[in-house]
């Protein structure tokens, strides 16, 4: 039942993947051989970069901040011309970001700017001196899906690119497999697309489920996780209007916590061990915990409701987590039976 384009963007995933995967990445020696990265973006765009953060970390051992857009020109941050700055947008067209890359340009003319664009004449790609435009296809509801899952691939694959031509210069630096990387890419459009079809048997109806007569929910996510978290309550703000908010799951026992009251609806993504026995304590106060994580993981039974997903290598998850969090804010919102895929106040990029 593809009634709207959000859900018609969810499903369209697998494709996206693959043409994400099959596509040249453009990467000159320069940007190859960038010493650090600053990556900007605003919104969804800005959580893709905060997976890929942990990628381009552990993988290419490169260090990388990513930095809101939009808070750019209230700030001074400081720019060194080795850095390869990536600019991520969807439209290619957000204001902010424009703003701020204009604004580095000016001072730091030399810097390397790599645009990730879904929009191939955009103005981005006229302001950056690289671009690479992610095949995802026209996206034509507000919220971002499909886009973020391309952004998600590109980012993965530069991550690997830099990791190989590192670890060409010198071996101990990268001591991952790369072609063992790569072979964990190629599977994902198949897990996305049986995730799917499995998600689609319980949620993606637009039938709301019990716990969302609650006005407010809490999202919770450890490392590659926590980007996770604060995209599915941006998901679940735009489109159903509730008071979602994402937390680092340690970081919400330091004080956030105290929100909790019996029926309060908390989402955990992957829980592990140390997560699970803070879920208990949530169950015992009354809360309803649902559990999204891979197939027969030990941290999921027990909990109120469970969403399991295919079984891939850990660092590509978010890949999967994502998707029942994109469905669920599509059932919140018909639920309530609200515009999925023009949501009030909003536009598709803020120009
Ligand atoms: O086009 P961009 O990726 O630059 O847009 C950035 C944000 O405005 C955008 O991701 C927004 O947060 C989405 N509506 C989220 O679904």
């Amino acid at each position: 039942m593809n009634d709207s384009i959000m859900l018609k963007n969810i499903c369209e995933q697998p494709n996206v993947v693959a043409d994400c995967l099959a596509i040249e990445l453009p990467l000159s020696d320069r940007v190859l051989s960038a010493q650090r990265i600053m990556l900007l973006a605003c919104g969804s765009s800005r959580h893709a970069g905060l997976v890929a953060q942990h990628w381009f970390e552990t993988i290419a051992k490169i260090p990388i901040q990513v930095l809101d857009a939009a808070a750019w020109t209230d700030r001074s941050p400081l720019v060194e011309s080795n850095t390869l700055i990536i600019a991520l947008s969807q439209s290619g067209k957000t204001k902010d970001l424009l703003e701020a890359l204009t604004q580095i340009k000016a001072v730091t003319p030399e810097i390397q700017v790599l645009a990730i664009v879904n929009g191939s004449d955009s103005p981005l790609v006229h302001l950056a001196d690289s671009a690479i435009v992610t095949p995802a296809g026209p996206e034509g509801a507000v919220a971002a899906t499909k886009s973020f899952s391309a952004q998600l691939v590109i980012l993965a694959r530069i991550a690997v690119n830099l990791a190989e031509y590192k670890s060409l210069i010198s071996p101990s630096i990268v001591p991952v497999s790369i072609s063992k990387l790569r072979t964990d890419l190629k599977v994902l459009p198949q897990a996305i697309a049986k995730s799917l079809n499995n998600l689609q048997r319980h949620i993606g109806k637009g039938v709301g489920l019990d716990w969302m007569v609650s006005e407010s929910i809490v999202l919770l996510g450890r490392g590659i996780q926590q980007p996770i978290a604060l995209e599915g309550a941006l998901k679940l703000k735009e489109t159903a209007y509730v008071h979602a908010e994402g937390f680092g799951a340690g970081d919400f026992c330091h004080g956030p916590m105290a929100i909790l009251k019996p029926g309060f609806p908390i989402i955990a993504l992957m829980p592990d061990q140390k997560m699970r026995s803070d879920l208990d304590r949530f169950q015992a106060l009354g809360c309803t915990v649902i559990g999204i994580g891979k197939r027969g993981h030990e941290c999921l039974p027990g909990l109120d409701q469970v969403f399991e997903l295919e079984s891939i290598a850990d660092w590509l998850m978010s890949f999967l987590i994502v998707l029942p969090l994109q469905l669920l804010a599509y059932d919140w919102a018909r639920s309530r039976e609200l515009n999925v895929d023009q949501p009030r106040y909003l536009t598709k990029f803020i120009g």
